[in-house]
C-alpha cells in the first residue's frame, strides 16, 4: 500500500503546531499502525529529518500509551488500541490524518505525544485500597459475590489511554473515573474508602481541567476496552451518597 499522511507536528507545548504531509510506500496490510509510522520515521532518519514523536510501549493493547487521533477517531476506525490497529483497515492510496489527543488537560509534549499525568494524579487522589501489612491473607477469607467480582474485573480492564477524553466534546474523563470508582466500589476491599474516594477523585478530575459529563456517550464508543457507560451512573450515585453523608 502507498499512503499519504497528514501529521500534526509541534516542537513543544508552547510552540505553534501545524499539519505536515508525508508519503509512505510498500506498507504491508499486516503491519500495525505503529509499524507503519516506524517505516515513516526510518525514512525521515535516512533523510536527516526529525522523526515524528509518538507514544507507545507494550504494543500489545495493555499499557494505554499509543494514543493517536486517526481521521478524527480516537485509536482509528476499529474498537481497539492504535497498536492493535492493522493497516488492512485502510486502502491503497488512502490519505490519513493523524493528530494528538485534543484536550486541555492533556497538553502536547511533542508532535503526537500528550502529557496524561493528570490521570496519575486522579489515581493518587483515591484510586487505592488500604491493606494490612504482613503475610498474604487466605484467598477465600473475603468472599466477593460473583456478579460484583465479574463487573469489577470487566471495568478493571481500563488501561488509562485517554481515548474517552479525546472523544468527548466536553473533554470529560468521567468514563475513566467511573471505571476506577466502579472497580474498587464493587469489591469488599474497596468499601472502607468508598465515599471519601469518590469525592477526592472527582475533585482532582475537576482540578485538572477535565469537563463535565453531558451523557453524549462518545467516550464508551471510543473505548478500546468497551467500558460501559453505566459506570458513570455508578460514579454519580456514589458521589450523591457521599455528599448526603457530608463528605
Ligand atoms: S475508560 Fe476506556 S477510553 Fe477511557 S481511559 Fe479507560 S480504556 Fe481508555
Ligand atoms: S502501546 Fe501499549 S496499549 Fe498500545
Amino acid at each position: 500500500m502507498n499512503l499519504t499522511l497528514n501529521i500534526w507536528r509541534q516542537a513543544h507545548q508552547d510552540a505553534a503546531g501545524a499539519m505536515h504531509r508525508y508519503h509512505v510506500t510498500d506498507i504491508s496490510e499486516d503491519m500495525s499502525f505503529l509499524e507503519m509510522l516506524d517505516v515513516l520515521n526510518e525514512d525521515l532518519n535516512v533523510k536527516g529529518e526529525d522523526p515524528v514523536a509518538f507514544d507507545h510501549d507494550c504494543r500489545e493493547g495493555i499499557c494505554g500509551s499509543c494514543d493517536l487521533m486517526i481521521d478524527g477517531q480516537a485509536h482509528g476506525p476499529e474498537v481497539t488500541t492504535t497498536c492493535q490497529l492493522h493497516m488492512r483497515s485502510f486502502t491503497d492510496g488512502q490519505e490519513i490524518t493523524i493528530e494528538p489527543w485534543r484536550a486541555n488537560a492533556f497538553p502536547v509534549i511533542k508532535d503526537l505525544i500528550v502529557d496524561r499525568s493528570a490521570f496519575d494524579r486522579i489515581i493518587q487522589a483515591g484510586g487505592y485500597v488500604s491493606a494490612n501489612t504482613g503475610s498474604a491473607p487466605e484467598a477465600n477469607s473475603v468472599p466477593a459475590p460473583r456478579d460484583k467480582a465479574m463487573r469489577a474485573f470487566n471495568v478493571a480492564t481500563c488501561i488509562g489511554c485517554g481515548a474517552c477524553v479525546a472523544a468527548c466534546p466536553n473533554g470529560s474523563a468521567s468514563l475513566f473515573l467511573g471505571a476506577k470508582i466502579t472497580h474498587l466500589g464493587e469489591l469488599p476491599q474497596g468499601q472502607p474508602e468508598r465515599y471519601t474516594r469518590v469525592v477526592d477523585m472527582v475533585a482532582q478530575h475537576d482540578h485538572e481541567g477535565f469537563g463535565g459529563c453531558t451523557n453524549i456517550g462518545e467516550c464508551s464508543s471510543a473505548c478500546p476496552k468497551e467500558i460501559p457507560l453505566d459506570v458513570i451512573s455508578q460514579l454519580n450515585a456514589d458521589l450523591r451518597t457521599a455528599l448526603r453523608q457530608g463528605r
